[in-house]
């Protein structure tokens, strides 16, 4: 069970990779907000709560508040991605609004024990 738990760690390590991934194209493409992001958010949802259900299983404790307000965060993330995605619109604080969650993501990751 540690081996899938790692493997989950990695995913959505890789997950957090394409999130900044897709603030750097994003720069580069500024006219429409690319599918990285939802791509990227998507990945962070699936393995984030794979890794929290599978708790009792792989033995690992977390804090659950601490994983609900990183939930709110990726939320916030995956609607103002999918808004502007179906809007065919990216205004110019998006990027930065969307890697500032992101980083707050991360941030909460680490400090927050
Ligand atoms: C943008 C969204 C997210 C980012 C950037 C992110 C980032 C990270 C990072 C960097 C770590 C490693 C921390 C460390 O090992 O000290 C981590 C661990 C973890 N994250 Fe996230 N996270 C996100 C969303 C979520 C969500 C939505 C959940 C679940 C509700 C979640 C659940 C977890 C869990 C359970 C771990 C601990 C894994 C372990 O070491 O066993 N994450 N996250």
């Amino acid at each position: 069970m540690e081996f899938v738990r790692h493997l989950l760690v990695f995913l959505h390590l890789l997950g957090m990779g394409v999130l900044v991934g897709a603030f750097l194209v994003q720069r580069r493409s500024p006219d429409v907000v690319n599918k990285g992001w939802l791509h990227g958010a998507g990945l962070q949802l699936v393995t984030g709560i794979a890794l929290m259900g599978l708790s009792p299983l792989t033995g690992a404790e977390y804090n659950h508040v601490k994983l609900g307000v990183k939930l709110v965060v990726l939320v916030v993330i995956t609607g103002l991605a999918f808004l502007y995605t179906a809007r065919k619109q990216n205004p110019g604080w998006l990027p930065q609004a969307l890697v500032g969650l992101v980083v707050l993501n991360v941030g909460l990751a680490v400090f927050w024990t």
